[in-house]
């Protein structure tokens, strides 16, 4: 298990040029960054888990929390809350990034999405902040399936969800963690580069549900709606209008077909293959994710 406050390594095993690093993790208690910050301080460096209600306080939407967490650091993962491509994302993460040159954080990664064009902006507020930079265009995490807002639905039985019957390479968020600790240690072997990392089997929300139901051994099924009826469904549930309409947009872009092929992203990086959805299933199942 990971913790949220800074860690200081002792008998740190790492090559001379990671040694002692200090990383910032922002979103460092989400999906992915808590895997960041398993993969970091495996790696022997030194982690700061950034977020609204960790030891180290980071909100994107108040910039008096910025200087405080990027002081000191060598490097910065980049997460950027609701999402990469939301509305403010290319002004927040930019006005980040130029921040942390500034104090001497040279070294950022950005957890950015694979097929998402409104996070270009966002990507290159980063590339041109003056830090080296690695941008990291992640799939559709298979952890969305049990963590997060989809859980509830799982453990009820049904996910409706607006991805018809499109095939996504899901990936899953060690790996994430694995490719950016990877980039942040790599020296210059990833920077300045966007790597495009996938799962290693494209499967249909559909195939993936009934994986995860035949795993735990109950019936859960897969419902498909349109994006504006999942937008409205939002809306009922009390998200912002704004909100729901930039997902509405980003489901009906990002889950038109344009993900369904595989990259080499994660075999090029990290030199072995990508963890399989059905290794996921397993062993969420035996950690009993989607008892009811
Ligand atoms: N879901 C996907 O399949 C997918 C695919 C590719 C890329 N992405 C990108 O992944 C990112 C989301 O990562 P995730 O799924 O790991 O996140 P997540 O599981 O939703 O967790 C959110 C994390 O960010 C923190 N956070 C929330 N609001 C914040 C704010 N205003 N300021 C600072 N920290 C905040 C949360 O902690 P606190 O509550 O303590 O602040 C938590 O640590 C987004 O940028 C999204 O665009 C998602």
């Amino acid at each position: 298990m990971t913790t949220n406050t800074e860690k200081t390594n002792r008998g740190n095993t790492n090559s001379k040029s990671t040694a002692g690093m200090t990383v910032l993790v922002t979103g460092a208690t989400g999906r992915v960054g808590r895997r960041v910050v398993e993969s970091a301080e495996a790696a022997g460096l030194t982690v700061r888990a950034a977020s609204r209600h960790g030891a180290v306080r980071f909100d994107w939407a108040d910039r008096s929390t910025w200087a405080d967490a990027l002081r000191g650091a060598d490097a910065a993962h980049l997460a950027y809350l609701p999402d990469v491509g939301a509305p403010g994302a290319a002004e927040a993460v930019g006005a980040f990034a130029r921040l942390a040159v500034e104090l001497g954080v040279g070294r950022l990664t950005l957890l950015s999405a694979r097929g998402e064009h409104q996070a270009h902006a966002t990507e290159q507020a980063v590339r041109e902040s003056g830090a080296r930079w690695t941008v990291v265009r992640a799939s559709w995490f298979a952890q969305n399936l049990s963590e997060g807002p989809l859980l509830e639905e799982m453990r009820g039985g049904e996910l409706v969800f607006p991805a018809g019957e499109v095939l996504e390479p899901f990936i899953d968020t060690r790996d994430i963690g694995d490719v950016v600790v990877a980039a942040l240690t790599g020296g210059d072997r990833f920077a300045d580069r966007i790597l495009d990392i996938t799962g290693p089997r494209l499967l249909s929300f559909r195939q993936a549900v009934a994986e995860v139901s035949a795993a735990a051994g109950r019936e859960i099924t897969y419902a498909p709606v349109s994006a504006r009826e999942y937008g409205a469904a939002l809306q009922e549930f009390g998200v912002p209008v704004e909100e729901a309409e930039f997902l509405v947009g980003m489901f009906e872009t990002n889950l038109d077909g344009r993900n369904a092929m595989l990259s080499a992203g994660v075999r090029e990086v990290l030199g072995r293959e990508p963890r399989d959805f059905a290794d996921f299933a397993a062993e969420q199942a035996d950690a009993g994710t989607w008892k009811s």
